[in-house]
């Protein structure tokens, strides 16, 4: 723990970035090259000059499983600007050398242009390079394809599974819910949906001899670096990515997709730099998505709702060409409630669409809608407060690792949270409370995800002038990483938050993880604490070995740094301030490199939380609106609480969406996603979110990281559409066992 005065850590800051956003002046991946990008990149000294942009459209397959017969790009290659028409037939073949360190699947990623084969409705075919995006899209239009089609598997139920299944067990799950005195068994069923960030996937490339920089929406700017480096089979010092803005992602901006591949590549064929925005209904094919599951539970207990079994046997759909699967849908179950008896079979099943991948608290909040569901259902069962169940199965340790937990504060979420919300003038009967014509629910559910942590690099500088500047190769998606990481910086150092400058998305950066798994502020937080930490001491020491500095021959541990200021702690006049210190000394600037190393875990580390729903609904009409919310975490510290706010209620209102309106829907027939686009996929508007309300446990976790943060942004959304859902059922005593919940469950 730095023995700074924390003063920006804490603070209820807006975002650094908040005025160029608003403004239009932060530059997004398509906005490079354009007259905005070249200004912000003028302004924040990246590379901006991309001369001769060319536009790329990408066709995309029209049946959902097959072989392509024919290609015709005659009429589209007549066209004029037309530069390069590119499919599998002129296509050059691609290395595609093993990448297994950048998210990559087990299987084999999808190799573009590099056969006749349509794997799944929407699979890139051809991409055409013109002068124009007009050119380009018409010629994309004039592309004649003809193929053999055959019959796509797009639903999950039914479909046969990949063995082996991933198992988990504990005890003997079978026999102690066979000799349980309350025995359930339920299924539960999750739709399949979509990110839908506003800022659609983008990529310009631009080739300079045998290297390329690509500009690119990306959580990750070094995953497509190596990504492009073994599909192109070069080195990954060739390949430079630029990201300093993302409008949203959600997860899906993690992994290098192909269309990454598609610019890069028919820029290398067009010999220009080429800009590819997916349209919006290309979203829905040409990036992942949240994979359906069937998730059937068994769930064994006592009169008294103690838990002695649940058993979980899960099927979620990934693609034929990559098995995709997530962890953190069997954490849950292994450790949220005490259980001596716990089973887990996860199977995948391969059907013809496109991979899935990560989607905001993923796996958890997967996992979240049937335990969470079932323990209401228990609750009710046994006529217990769902609350006091939950208390009366919170674990002393983690049974799962045997560890005892950094922290767990869970209790205290359901107290403080069921207080708050005024939980106990609740009427434990459903179907019984009424506001007009409509029937009033209120639910709880809790939320859960891991604390993750990944080795992260930062590099401080601090100028003559008294400002710095930090960088870390990280990402900013959304949570306002620009921000908090200046709130660390800024006190670690002694500055004043407008004095520091905080640098990201960029593979000439110090290398940093994924910016997902709620892991950026443990992580690239700590690296950012220990670099400009370090700084300090040095500044501080070159002041007390200094025999001009008023601080000459002070202790290095009496003296701090406030606002530009080094003073002893107990004698603020004795000092003066890094201006003067390098000034005097002849130095430009002051340099360290920050490093964070993650030790091995000695504590099972989760953030928590709490969350209470009231809903109403409309019989006659089966509609459900959303009246409240309020949660309550334990996340660890908070460092950045205005933006840690609207990371909760980004996350109730994703959880919204998820319970009562989310879901990709694709025509059995050929595999079409029939609503790829926001007019038909329905997200939550003003009118469908009410008042939400979050609330932070004080406090840090010592073990986590060095900050004491438990990272937030996942298990914000996890709980929430099952805290909806039991009120659903509060309200009307039917309970769904479907996501989301549509007018029809209820009519
Ligand atoms: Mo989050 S799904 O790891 O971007």
């Amino acid at each position: 723990m730095s023995p700074q005065p924390q003063q920006a850590v804490g603070a209820p800051l807006s975002r650094v970035d908040g005025r160029l956003k608003v403004t239009g002046r932060a530059a997004y991946a398509a906005d490079h090259g354009t007259e905005q990008g070249i200004e912000h990149g003028i302004e924040h000294g990246i590379e901006h000059g991309i001369d001769g942009i060319t536009h790329a459209v990408v066709v995309t397959s029209s049946v959902g499983r097959g072989r392509i017969t024919a290609i015709d790009t005659s009429a589209a290659e007549a066209q004029s600007g037309v530069l390069k028409v590119l499919d599998h037939r002129n296509a050059p073949r691609l290395p595609y050398r093993p990448n297994p360190g950048s998210l990559n699947l087990p299987g084999e990623r999808l190799h573009v242009f590099q056969d006749d084969q349509v794997r799944f409705h929407g699979q890139p075919v051809a991409v055409v390079v013109a002068t124009t995006l007009e050119a380009a899209q018409h010629a994309a239009g004039l592309v004649r394809v003809d193929y053999a089609a055959e019959p796509p598997a797009t639903d999950l139920t039914g479909a046969p599974a990949n063995e082996p299944a991933t198992a988990y067990t504990r005890g003997d799950a079978e026999a102690a819910f066979n000799a349980a005195p309350v025995r359930m068994e339920m299924t539960y069923l999750l739709s399949r949906t979509h990110h839908n960030a506003m800022e659609p996937h983008a990529t310009i490339a631009r080739w300079t001899g045998a290297r390329v920089t690509v500009w690119e929406k990306t959580q990750w700017v070094q995953s497509t670096r190596d990504e492009l480096a073994a599909v192109f089979g070069i080195p990954a010092t060739d390949v430079r990515v630029i990201s300093p803005f993302v409008g949203g992602a959600f997860g899906n901006a993690a992994r290098c997709w192909p269309h990454t591949v598609i610019a890069a590549l028919a820029a290398r064929e067009a010999g220009r730099p080429v800009k590819l925005v997916l349209t919006r209904k290309q979203l829905y094919s040409g990036v992942g998505f949240r994979p359906a599951y069937e998730y059937k539970l068994r769930l064994g207990s006592d009169r008294d709702g103690r838990l002695a079994a649940m058993l979980h046997d899960l099927r979620a759909e990934t693609s034929r060409y990559e098995r995709f699967s997530e962890r953190g849908v069997l954490s849950p179950g292994q450790m949220l409630y005490t259980t001596p008896n716990v089973s887990q079979a996860y199977r995948t099943v391969p059907l013809d669409v496109n991979t899935p991948t990560p989607m905001r608290g993923p796996g958890y909040s997967t996992a979240a809608f049937p335990i969470e569901s079932a323990i209401d259902e228990l609750a009710h069962e046994l006529g217990i407060d769902p609350v006091e169940l939950r208390l009366r199965n919170e674990p002393d340790s983690d049974q799962a690792s045997g560890m005892p937990f950094s922290t767990r504060r869970l209790r205290e979420c359901l107290e403080v949270g069921a207080r708050e919300f005024g939980w106990s003038r609740r009427n434990p009967k459903p179907g019984q409370t009424r506001d007009g014509e409509w029937l009033i629910g209120t639910g709880m559910a809790t939320a859960v995800y891991d604390t993750l942590r990944a080795p992260a690099q930062a590099r401080v500088r601090l100028h003559a002038d008294g400002t710095a500047q930090v960088e870390s190769a990280t990402s900013d998606m959304g949570p306002g990483t620009y921000t908090s990481m200046t709130q660390i910086a800024a006190d670690a150092l002694g500055l004043a938050v407008r004095a520091v400058t905080f640098r990201l998305g960029d593979t000439i950066l110090p290398p940093a993880p994924v910016h997902g798994g709620s892991l950026t502020m443990a992580s690239v937080g700590s690296t950012v604490q220990d670099g400009c930490d370090k700084l300090r001491r040095q500044a501080i020491r070159l002041a007390v070995e200094d025999t001009e500095s008023p601080l000459h021959g002070a202790a290095p541990d009496d003296v701090v740094v406030r606002d530009g200021r080094l003073q002893l702690k107990d004698d603020a006049a004795r000092g003066e301030t890094y201006r003067q210190l390098l000034g005097r000394n002849n130095r430009a600037h002051l340099e360290a490199d920050g490093a964070y190393t993650p030790t091995r875990p000695q504590a099972s580390m989760y953030a928590y939380g709490a969350v209470f729903a009231e809903v109403a609904v409309d019989q006659r009409l089966g509609m459900v609106r959303v009246r409240r919310m309020l949660a309550v975490y334990d996340a660890g510290r908070v460092i950045s609480p205005k933006l840690a706010d609207s990371q909760a209620i980004g996350g109730m209102v994703g959880g919204i969406s998820a319970a009562l309106l989310e879901h990709t829907l694709t025509d059995p027939r050929d595999g079409r996603i029939t609503n790829a686009n926001l007019a038909d996929y329905l997200v939550p508007v003003n009118a469908d979110v009410p008042q939400l309300k979050a609330i932070y446990l004080d406090g840090r976790d010592e073990i986590a990281d060095p900050i004491g943060v438990k990272g937030l942004g996942e298990v914000v959304l996890v709980g929430v559409a099952p805290s909806i859902a039991n009120a659903v059922f509060h309200a009307t005593g039917r309970r769904i066992r479907r996501l989301p919940i549509t007018i029809d469950n209820l009519l």
